[in-house]
């Protein structure tokens, strides 16, 4: 029998109290990983959140941070190295939306949902890489991306974009970083029962038509997403970088508009 061990490993997680994350957190930490959780909820209700997922209050280090917010997301992945020297492992996890149809979404709008899902996640690059090539680490980036990237979708402009891109700058950096020792990936769920997507799901019907066309009916469970994140963060996948790993029962082939 192969187990996976995370014993001695730290990982810094973003969006780590949303509903993906619930499993993702609680199967690293099952692993033996201590975790460096960041969210834009505060503390106390991450606290209680992570109680009541009986996470062990010394398995966790909780930042409250808004990731648009590159300034304080620095100081916080600085401290966290301070804390953590060999900190060898980040997922940039956070993202998601509402429905956002082209025609009714402001400019503001659209540009802070690209935010969020895109350029947040260059400023964590920015601030892990510094540290990593500084450090001579050889350092795991792996970012969550979803099946939209490559299946147009309607009523998700910003965000669908905004994953497409960071799919390709995932790759750029693998290819740009790899001398460094560093490999960068990316997790692309299919349309998860859970988090952000749920509530649309339930409440609009064209959207609920759709997601169940491309996906020939097959949502995906938070749960295998948190097994794919177990996989790449294990040495099992020592030697992958600049890879796509779709959990999404292959509704992001893109072969079923
Ligand atoms: N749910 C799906 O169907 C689905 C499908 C494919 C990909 N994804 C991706 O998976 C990831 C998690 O999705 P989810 O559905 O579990 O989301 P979720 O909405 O349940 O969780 C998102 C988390 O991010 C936090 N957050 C929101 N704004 C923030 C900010 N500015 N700074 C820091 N934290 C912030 C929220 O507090 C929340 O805990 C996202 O990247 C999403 O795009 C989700």
């Amino acid at each position: 029998m192969i187990q996976i061990d995370l014993s001695g490993k730290v990982i810094f997680i973003t969006g780590a109290m949303g509903a993906i994350a619930e499993h993702m957190v609680k199967r690293l930490s099952a692993a033996g990983a201590m975790l460096v959780l960041i969210d834009v909820k505060p503390e106390h209700e991450a606290r209680q959140t992570l109680k009541s997922w009986q996470i062990s209050d010394q398995a966790y280090f909780y930042h409250s941070c808004d990731i648009t917010d590159s300034g304080r997301l620095t100081r916080i992945v600085n401290e966290s190295f301070e804390r953590f020297p060999q900190m060898d492992t980040v997922l940039g996890h956070a993202g998601g939306c509402g429905l956002h149809p082209f025609a009714t979404t402001s400019e503001a709008e659209f540009e802070r949902v690209f935010r969020f899902n895109f350029l947040a996640q260059v400023y964590l690059t920015r601030a892990v890489f510094a540290q990593w090539v500084r450090g001579k680490i050889s350092g795991h980036l792996i970012f969550t991306s979803s099946y939209v990237a490559r299946v147009p979708h309607t009523q998700i402009p910003a965000y669908a974009s905004a994953k497409a891109a960071l799919e390709n700058f995932a790759r750029c950096m693998a290819l740009e970083y790899a001398s460094s020792g560093i490999r960068v990936n990316v997790i692309s769920p299919g349309n998860v029962a859970a988090g952000s997507s749920l509530k649309v799901f339930d409440q609009d019907p064209a959207y609920r038509e759709f997601v169940l066309r491309v996906t020939l009916g097959k949502r995906n469970s938070p749960e295998s997403i948190a097994d794919a994140f177990l996989f790449l963060c294990s040495p099992l996948a020592a030697e992958i970088s600049g890879q796509i790993l779709s959990a999404d029962y292959g509704s992001g082939i893109g072969n079923r508009l």
